[in-house]
């Protein structure tokens, strides 16, 4: 056996890169009829087989959305990074397209994607092995497609060598335009402190170090990864990704972080100025590397919809991780406020609830539905979401005396304080494997993966009524279409209290 394991290594590595990218292909084909359907998202976008993590290159090119996301195909655990690809004309229905990139001696870490001569220019990190410690160096690379889906590696890789600082840590690489020049942030690490760098460029390929636009004075961490830089509504801001933020009561409560900074900046002395505290963008479970893109003046924010260094009940099955529905952003009152993409309602297939939910009433859904709540916000709300068949379950709560959000799985409590801007609806998306709850205008939002299995039942333990308006989604990502979302009538059921 160790002998034909090794036979078939020396001739996949003998291949050359089109032939090992047709091998791969086949490969996902083969393999993506194993796997188990009972957890795969029916909207939300997960890799056909084995591992994802951070959403990669999003963008908007020739009236195509681009996502692309950390792949690795062959089992369902990290190994060496490739660049899955998925595109979608709405932000809500998605393509699988064939893997982006392959890794050679470079792995391909996280990085982004602009529109440049008419091509799709890909800027990531090349994650480079070596013999010395740390033992392994990062260098910013290029890949160019002039038909969006096949692409071709920069022959003089790598573009950006080393920072000003030498640390091996220097990832992540954000592009953006602005006028004539290109720019483009990098994560790193300076003196064991979380450290975005800032970089111009006239032509993508040579580039100029600025300034470091931002670094952790401690508090924040030993290292920032998928940094983002980008104006709205006339502020700049600053998401990335800390990790070594240490829990502070409700706040940092997940292994790593995701948040922004709000603040000024001006090209001409490229420093940022931040007009306030770093933020947490998200308060549920799991939530990370979020990315944005901007299209027809709206910027968009998708996020690996997973965490690090937790479980992952979906590994059995043969695949991991999802992003998160994509999310229009706002700056209101110096915070973000996240929105789901507006065509999101074009998946509501039918109405699967129109009407009152009293104290200890149930009603049971599919695997896939959005639920909007309107409730007295004087009075406490609590919820719990379960499996028709077991399988994992959250609760929502409402606390009215602090003004409190939380979502609690497994005993592990996310909290937050919510004060309404405007609407007061509670807006929740269910798929197979995961929960977003979007409070009010989206000044508070959670997202968490649950497990439950068969569909959603919702009990109302609240001691209020609660207006529900229920809507079945369709499907809208590819996948085993024998797998339906089976929908109820619209039937309230009593709960049937056993003593
Ligand atoms: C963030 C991250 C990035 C890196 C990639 C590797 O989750 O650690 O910093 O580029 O994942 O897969």
């Amino acid at each position: 056996v160790l002998c034909l394991c090794l036979i078939g290594l020396s001739q996949t590595a003998n291949l050359t890169y089109d032939e090992l990218k047709r091998e791969l292909e086949s490969y996902i084909k083969n393999k993506e009829k194993e796997i188990n359907q009972r957890y795969r998202p029916l909207y939300h976008v997960a890799p056909p087989v084995g591992w994802m993590n951070d959403p990669n290159g999003f963008a908007y090119h020739n009236g195509l959305f681009h996502l692309f996301y950390q792949f690795y195909p062959y089992d369902s655990k990290w190994g060496p990074m490739h660049w899955g690809h998925v595109t979608s004309t709405d932000l809500v229905h998605w393509k699988q397209k064939p893997t982006a990139l392959l890794p050679e001696e470079e792995q391909c870490f996280s990085g982004s994607g602009i529109t440049y001569d008419n091509n799709l220019v890909l800027m990531y990190t090349g994650h480079v092995l070596t013999e010395e410690e740390p033992f392994y160096k990062q260098s910013q690379y290029l890949a160019f497609s002039d038909d969006g889906v096949n692409f071709e590696k920069f022959r003089l890789n790598p573009i950006i060598t080393s920072p000003p600082n030498n640390s091996p840590d220097f990832r992540d690489p954000k592009v953006w335009k602005h006028e004539n020049d290109f720019y483009a942030v990098i994560g790193s690490k300076e003196n064991g402190n979380g450290t975005v760098l800032l970089y111009k460029s006239s032509n993508l390929t040579t580039w100029e170090y600025l300034s470091v636009l931002a670094q952790s004075t401690g508090e924040l961490g030993y290292m920032w990864e998928c940094p983002d830089f980008f104006e709205l509504d006339g502020k700049f801001i600053l998401l990335m990704s800390p990790q070594g933020v240490r829990e502070n009561g409700d706040r940092y409560k997940n292994v790593y972080q995701t948040g922004y900074m709000v603040g000024t900046f001006d090209y001409d002395n490229n420093i940022f100025e931040t007009d306030g505290e770093f933020q947490e963008l998200d308060y549920g479970h799991d939530f990370y590397a979020a990315t944005t893109t901007e299209a027809k003046g709206i910027r968009y924010l998708t996020a690996w919809f997973s965490m690090w260094e937790v479980p992952h009940p979906e590994d059995v099955d043969g695949w991991i991780g999802t992003t998160t529905l994509v999310r229009e952003l706002r700056l209101v009152n110096n915070r973000l406020i996240m929105k789901p993409v507006e065509e999101i309602v074009d998946l509501r297939e039918s109405l699967a609830l129109q009407g009152n939910l009293s104290t200890n009433q149930v009603h049971d859904f599919g695997k896939a539905v959005e639920i909007l709540i309107e409730s007295n916000l004087n009075q406490n709300i609590d919820l719990l979401l379960n499996g028709l068949n077991g399988g994992g379950q959250v609760q929502l709560k409402y606390d009215a005396t602090n003004r409190t959000v939380s979502v609690i799985r497994d005993g592990e409590v996310r909290r937050v304080e919510w004060a309404p801007i405007g609407s007061q609806i509670w807006r929740i998306f269910l798929d197979t494997s995961s929960l977003e709850l979007f409070c009010g205008e989206g000044e508070v939002v959670f997202s968490s993966r649950v497990y439950p299995l068969g569909g959603w039942r919702l009990t109302n333990n609240s001691p209020q009524t609660l207006k529900i308006t229920a809507y079945t989604l369709m499907r809208s990502v590819p996948g085993n279409s024998s797998i339906r979302n089976k929908s109820f009538s619209g039937t309230i059921i009593s709960v049937i209290t056993l003593l």
